[in-house]
């Protein structure tokens, strides 16, 4: 295993790169003035919303919000994962990857690697010679061919069976411990994690083995047994399954996805191969980004029973930040007390097809919901569906799916869409009316968008933009976004030639990334000459918002009851810069 790819290459790659050459190869485009046009590759359209800046490195589609950097079009486009993608840009610019060997020997995860497919390799073939595990496999109604395909083992029983295929020293068994294959025992003796269970290899995108699941042969508890987080093992990432699935096809209409292991290889066995589940945690962000990397349409199944019922509600809630225009999610509920492999045990897959192609669509999914919750029949009870849906649909990107569900909410509580609007937009505050009165009307809203405006202004025009000069005072302005807008300010100040696409970059995994991302969706005012000196004035107004904060804080609590001797003097200084805040009167 390679060691990481240093910064400063992801940097210069991405300067490097003409975003409308790689874009460009794979989609048709036009000149538009300083940017290209073209119909949008990642939803259905007929006049052309899909912009190219390369000014910014930056592509955008004002039809379904799809957006990135040539980094993320190709892991869009041609469904790569970030390294991937990284190693194509560099072997279109003739460039080789250089590898961080620093950073290589801090993260020694090859001898993991090595040792987990060492591991796999002894399991598969204990389960050749395990009469017991095999007719336990057959009774399941596993054949062989789909058990080898998903590199099903046995791990026999007994303490010590796969210690003693690894050799006998102390280095191999801190390497064993740390992929949570052994256990250690209080003296210091290590023994085997899996013992007498059918083994399940869960396997990354590349195919290698990171971890494992084991089930226990009939009944016994716990029925599950899985690798501990790892080095190489993420629950919250990772997918039973996904690298099952895209071997078996080349393009995927849809993917499966359902609670267990046996139901992914059930299905397989049925030839349904386009099933993965999750590691015994709720669905994650992390997980629907990699499956819309692989597919359109993601279809949930659930249990019919209360607890599926529940998941399938959160996996709305998570599902709906990632729906974008040409992406798909659907709900299928089964019977209660059945699973994906039951039923397909018991009907076959024709029949389960069907139930699929029955699959209920978010949309509907969430109406029918929420009318669960209010009785439609009068306007009292309508008002209360649009509160309730208000919220989960600000969740969703700005985009052709949004306004279809807005449309489909007039519809429901019988508003028509220019009354609705109003209501959808009212800030849900429920913060108490006196606070409200003192803070909100003056700076809250006011507050939100200079920080937003900054951030964006720095994420258009960086190298400009962060020539600004920034007041005493700005680190310790608490408002949300202000200590990103000091890192934005320090990336930019760091690197002489920065763009919008290096910046982007730089956030690839952290949670700011989709809003930076609207962001620079979003239409940008100011002109690059002004940008400095509008940003300036921003972070002047932000400090002393934030000074006026404090300087309220300070009365309020005045009023309740008395202040320190510093929070005096704190409050002195401060009503000398804003005289006319300061009145308790
Ligand atoms: P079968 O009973 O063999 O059909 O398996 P199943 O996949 O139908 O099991 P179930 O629906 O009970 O559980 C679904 C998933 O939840 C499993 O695949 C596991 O990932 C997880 N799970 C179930 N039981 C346990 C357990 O006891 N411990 C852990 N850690 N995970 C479990
Ligand atoms: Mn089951």
């Amino acid at each position: 295993m390679a060691g990481r790819i240093p910064q400063d290459f992801i940097d210069d790659l991405v300067q490097r790169v003409d975003i409308v050459e790689i874009v460009g190869s794979r989609v048709q485009l036009k000149k538009a003035g300083r940017e290209y046009k073209a119909c949008c590759p990642f939803h259905d359209e007929k006049s052309p919303s899909f912009t190219v800046s390369p000014d910014k490195g930056f592509y955008h589609c004002f039809g379904c919000g799809a957006h990135g950097t040539a980094v993320g079009f190709l892991m869009e486009y041609e469904r790569l994962e970030f390294v991937d993608a990284i190693e194509d840009l560099a072997h279109h610019l003739g460039l080789k990857v250089p590898r961080d060997e620093q950073a290589k020997e801090s993260t020694p995860l090859a001898p993991l690697y090595e040792l987990l497919g060492k591991a796999a390799a002894f399991y598969t073939q204990a389960l050749r010679e395990d009469s017991k595990a095999i007719s336990y496999l057959k009774s399941r109604g596993l054949d062989g061919e789909t058990a080898l395909s998903f590199g099903l083992g046995y791990a026999p029983a007994g303490w010590d069976n796969l210690l003693r295929q690894f050799p006998d020293n102390d280095a191999t068994r801190r390497q064993l411990l740390s992929a949570g294959m052994v256990i250690q025992r209080d003296n210091g003796g290590y023994y085997d994690r899996f013992r007498e269970r059918i083994m399940f290899p869960i396997r990354d995108s590349r195919g290698r083995v990171i971890a494992f699941g084991g089930r226990v042969l009939g009944s016994g508890e716990p029925k599950y047994l899985n690798s501990p987080e790892t080095p190489t093992f993420h629950k919250g990432r990772e997918l039973y399954g996904l690298y099952e699935t895209r071997e078996a096809h080349r393009k995927l209409e849809c993917i499966l996805v359902v609670e267990g292991y046996v139901d992914v290889v059930s299905l397989a066995c049925k030839g349904i191969r386009n099933v993965v589940a999750t590691l015994g945690t709720a669905t994650t962000p992390d997980h629907l980004r990699r499956l819309f990397r692989a597919t359109h349409e993601v279809i949930f199944c659930f249990d019919g029973d209360r607890a599926g019922r529940d998941a399938a509600w959160r996996a709305l809630q998570t599902g709906l930040g990632e729906i974008r225009d040409g992406r798909q999610l659907r709900f299928l509920f089964l019977p209660d007390g059945e699973d994906p492999d039951s039923l397909v045990q018991q009907e076959g897959s024709e029949m389960f097809l069907k139930r699929l192609s029955a699959s209920m669509p978010l949309s509907d999914y969430l109406m029918s919901h929420m009318k669960e919750q209010t009785d439609t029949s009068n306007m009292d009870g309508r008002a209360r569906l649009a509160e309730l849906v208000k919220p989960l649909l600000n969740k969703l990107p700005q985009g052709v799916y949004r306004e279809m569900l807005t449309e489909r909410l007039a519809e429901e509580v019988g508003l028509k869409r220019n009354l609705l609007e109003p209501v959808l937009a009212e800030p849900a505050d429920t913060r108490p009316a006196l606070r409200r009165s003192a803070t909100t009307s003056r700076s809250s809203g006011l507050r939100g968008t200079l920080v937003k405006q900054a951030i964006a202004l720095l994420l258009h025009y960086p190298s400009q933009a962060s020539k600004a000069n920034h007041p005493a005072g700005l680190p310790q302005a608490t408002q949300r976004g202000v200590s990103l807008i000091l890192e934005l300010l320090e990336i930019a100040r760091q690197h002489p030639n920065i763009t919008t696409a290096i910046l982007l970059e730089r956030f690839r995994d952290r949670p700011e990334k989709p809003h930076l991302e609207q962001l620079l969706g979003e239409e940008m005012l100011v002109t690059e000459q002004l940008a400095a000196q509008v940003l300036a004035d921003n972070l002047t107004r932000i400090v002393s918002d934030a000074k006026r904060i404090r300087l309220e804080e300070l009365v309020e609590k005045m009023t309740g009851g008395s202040l320190s001797a510093d929070e005096k003097a704190e409050f002195l200084q401060l009503q000398k810069i804003e005289p006319n805040l300061g009145n308790p009167a």
